[in-house]
């Protein structure tokens, strides 16, 4: 049956992840794989997590399942946090949860839902996305489009090409949205964009579907949710995937949650019945260490104190990362402007250079990012943002 296959490359970000290991030399700097990285180039283990851990190997008495829906004190948990206490589609009751394997758990289950619901839906991705939804979308059958997103001149958002061309679309089509910290652009839509954009998927009925992988990471963990309350706030529909790598720190753990808006609670509980499911028929049951911990957190006064500074931390460590490689950047390639990395939020960034340009960096300076030349801002430390700055002025 398989005679057929051709081997065929790993996506571009684990490609990179590779090659960047298997580079002995010293110098070598990683802005590929999106994750977190400490002045001394480690993704640390929180201390929150640390202690959570802890606490969780010496009082767990079982491994038995938790259930399709994952843990239901999770669940909540995540609630509170995305949504915040109090949010009214909470109250009401129209707002379903689950734990998902990661955030990309909880795009897969929502692209099933979406294809359960409507086989023959559309999503329209932003131009550029993430590299792993177009696959994940498109994986569950659904077709994929792309809307205008990021503004290459400005380092923005091209807000009034993206309003025109959803504005087209028909009712029902699905819009996958970044909630926060864009990936792979670092562009956000201010808070009024947001809200203008609430008014043209309520006046064109668009279900729109939010991935919020950076939560915390970008203004602040209320400030990231902005986007997720007001929609749920405001719609009838709105389907949420929630990501714990980052913010956490939990990413080998795989720890996500899906969070699935509905008119009427009589159509939630439908919805839940049908997503738990349809999760039974893919992971039968969710990883539950990472949820447990993240869940012993976010319910514990003093370990979510302490969890809130270290997101504050990492947060805090990247707009400082981000002002530090602006002024260096500055001072090797004073003839280009790259002013937007200082206005760009969370984790990346687009630098702007050419996919030769790209490999120049990678081939003879050890600098590793993606070939649409994604900079993970968080990779840089103090001491290689002047080599780095320098190996980019070699190659423009
Ligand atoms: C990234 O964009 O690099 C991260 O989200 C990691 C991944 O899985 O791609």
């Amino acid at each position: 049956m398989f005679e057929r296959f051709e081997v065929i490359n790993p996506d571009a970000i684990l490609m990179l992840m590779a090659a960047y290991r298997a580079d002995p030399d010293p110098r070598k700097v990683d802005l590929g794989i999106g994750v977190y990285r400490d002045g001394r180039g480690h993704t640390p283990v929180l201390e929150a997590v640390r202690r959570a851990e802890a606490d969780l190997i010496a009082r767990q008495v079982t491994k038995t399942y938790v259930g399709a829906a994952g843990n239901p004190d999770f669940n909540r948990e995540m609630e509170q946090l995305v949504f915040g206490s109090g949010h009214p589609a909470l109250a009401a009751q129209r707002l379903k949860s689950v734990q998902t394997p990661g955030g990309c758990g909880a795009l897969c289950l929502g692209a099933e839902l979406i294809r359960l619901a409507a086989p023959d839906a559309v999503v329209h991705v932003s131009t550029p996305t993430w590299a792993n939804h177009p696959p994940l979308i498109a994986g569950s059958g659904l077709k994929l489009e792309y809307y205008p997103y990021f503004d290459a001149r400005t380092g923005g958002v091209q807000f009034g090409a993206m309003m025109g061309a959803l504005e087209r679309l028909a009712p029902r089509t699905v819009v996958l949205l970044h909630a926060s910290c864009h990936n792979p652009t670092g562009a956000d839509l201010s808070q009024d964009e947001w809200r203008a954009l609430l008014e043209l998927v309520k006046r064109r009925s668009l279900l729109p579907f939010l991935d919020m992988a950076y939560q915390g990471l970008g203004e602040g963990v209320d400030a990231d949710a902005f986007a997720v309350r007001l929609f749920c706030a405001e719609l009838p529909e709105a389907l949420v995937a929630v990501s714990c790598s980052k913010n956490f720190g939990l990413y080998r753990e795989r720890t996500g949650s899906l969070h699935v808006l509905n008119d009427t609670p009589k159509a939630a509980d439908a919805t839940l019945s049908q997503l738990v499911r349809l999760a039974r028929g893919i992971w039968s049951m969710p990883p539950d260490h990472g949820a447990e911990i993240a869940r012993l957190i976010l319910a514990d006064a003093a370990l979510r104190e302490q969890w809130l500074g270290e997101v504050a931390g990492m947060r805090e460590r990247i707009a400082k990362l981000r002002r530090a490689a602006l002024a260096e950047l500055r001072r090797a390639c004073p003839q280009r402007d790259f002013s937007f990395i200082g206005r760009q939020r969370g984790m990346f960034s687009f630098l702007g250079i050419s996919g030769e340009q790209v490999r120049a960096l990678r081939g003879e300076h050890h600098v590793y990012m993606t070939d649409d030349s994604r900079i993970n801002i968080a990779g840089l430390r103090e001491e290689n943002l002047a080599y780095f700055a320098d190996a980019v002025a070699k190659v423009l």
